[in-house]
């Protein structure tokens, strides 16, 4: 079986790359390596996938196409997991322009992609930032998302929007993943797990936004690998062929009593500064993950004790020996 993962050096995209090429796929990665956080941990993910004979990269970007296409046409692709784009909620406000060109123009680029080549089945990532502030939880598929506190939620919606109308005018197959704060070995440097345990090594102090009172659906990799997984297959059948999952753990924990585990892990602790609300956050994420465990019997297994030990374990082992 044969799939193209863009993002594929990214932090989800390794990770269910290196899953697949275990399990016997023929994985084309695809990622143009930028540096928007540090480029060594992209290289290193990427290293590690090279080994598998099975595993051809393509250094390239997903707002200039042409190449891209020619890959898919060559090999004649029909699956396409698309993780590639410009990540996080903070950076969207300094540089909304980076968010139009990957996340707008790109995810376009993959839609024409996929039509013209007669793709059998399209996942793409989405996110939980496109519910906004909500006060009714767990979060579900069918609630309101037409209300985004940034412009990565906004640029991320659009592409669900986006994929309907090709999966409407175009039949083409799309499935929207909406992931909940993913974490865990070779995760991004720019999230809030990352930063605390970086800190709390170097003793520095942690800043702790909304006074210390957001919650998040904290879901670990291999749950949220396990989750793709048991998607990649499912192709939505129904008369406009197209389908929206969250990708949670279905708990919602409080963003303290996170960092105090990674504490306990490391054995250190630190000071915290207790910060205001930031623009473009929001303030408590908590997952249904109803949906996906009917169709799929998606079922995640870590809680964060054991998530965080092997995130910890994992930063030790990287940065330390
Ligand atoms: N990690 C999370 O908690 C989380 C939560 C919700 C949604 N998501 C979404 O899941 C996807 C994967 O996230 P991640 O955490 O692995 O992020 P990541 O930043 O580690 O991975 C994204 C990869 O895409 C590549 N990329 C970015 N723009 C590109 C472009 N124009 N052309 C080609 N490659 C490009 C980057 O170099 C990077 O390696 C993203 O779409 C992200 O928005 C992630």
């Amino acid at each position: 079986m044969k799939i193209l993962i863009t993002g594929s050096a990214g932090f989800i995209g390794f990770h269910i790359c290196k899953k697949l090429l275990e399990n016997g796929y023929k994985v084309f990665g695809i990622d143009n390596l930028n540096s928007y956080y540090d480029i060594n941990l992209k290289l290193d993910r990427n290293k590690i996938l090279k080994k598998y004979k099975n595993y051809l990269f393509l250094k390239s970007d997903i707002s200039k196409p042409e190449r891209i296409n020619n890959l898919v046409k060559k090999y004649k692709i029909k699956l396409i997991l698309h993780l590639a784009a410009q990540a996080g909620v903070r950076y969207s406000i300094e540089k909304p322009e980076k968010y139009f060109e990957s996340n707008i123009k790109g995810f376009f680029n993959i839609l024409e992609i996929s039509r013209k080549n007669k793709i059998n089945h399209l996942l793409f990532a989405s996110t939980s930032s496109v519910y906004g502030n909500k006060n009714k939880f767990p979060l579900k598929e069918g609630d309101r998302t037409d209300h985004p506190e940034s412009f990565y939620a906004a640029s991320k919606k659009s592409n669900e929007i986006m994929a309907y109308s090709y999966s409407s005018i175009y039949n083409l197959p799309c499935t929207g993943l909406r992931f909940f704060t993913v974490y865990g070995p070779y995760g991004r440097p720019d999230m809030a797990i990352f930063k605390f345990t970086e800190n709390i090594f170097n003793g520095k102090k942690v800043e702790l936004f909304n006074e210390g009172k957001h919650k998040r659906d904290f879901s670990y990799i291999d749950d949220i690998i396990d989750a793709i997984q048991l998607l990649v297959h499912k192709i939505p059948e129904k008369n406009i062929p197209f389908d929206i999952y969250n990708i949670g753990r279905g708990k919602s924990e409080s963003l303290l009593s996170f960092f105090k585990e990674i504490e306990k892990n490391i054995g250190k602790t630190v000071k915290l500064k207790y910060l205001s609300m930031q623009k473009g956050d929001v303030k408590k994420t908590h997952s249904s993950i109803t949906k996906i465990s009917k169709k799929t019997g998606y079922n995640p297994k870590k809680n964060i004790q054991a998530g965080i030990r092997n995130f910890v374990d994992w930063y030790k082992k990287y940065y330390f020996n």
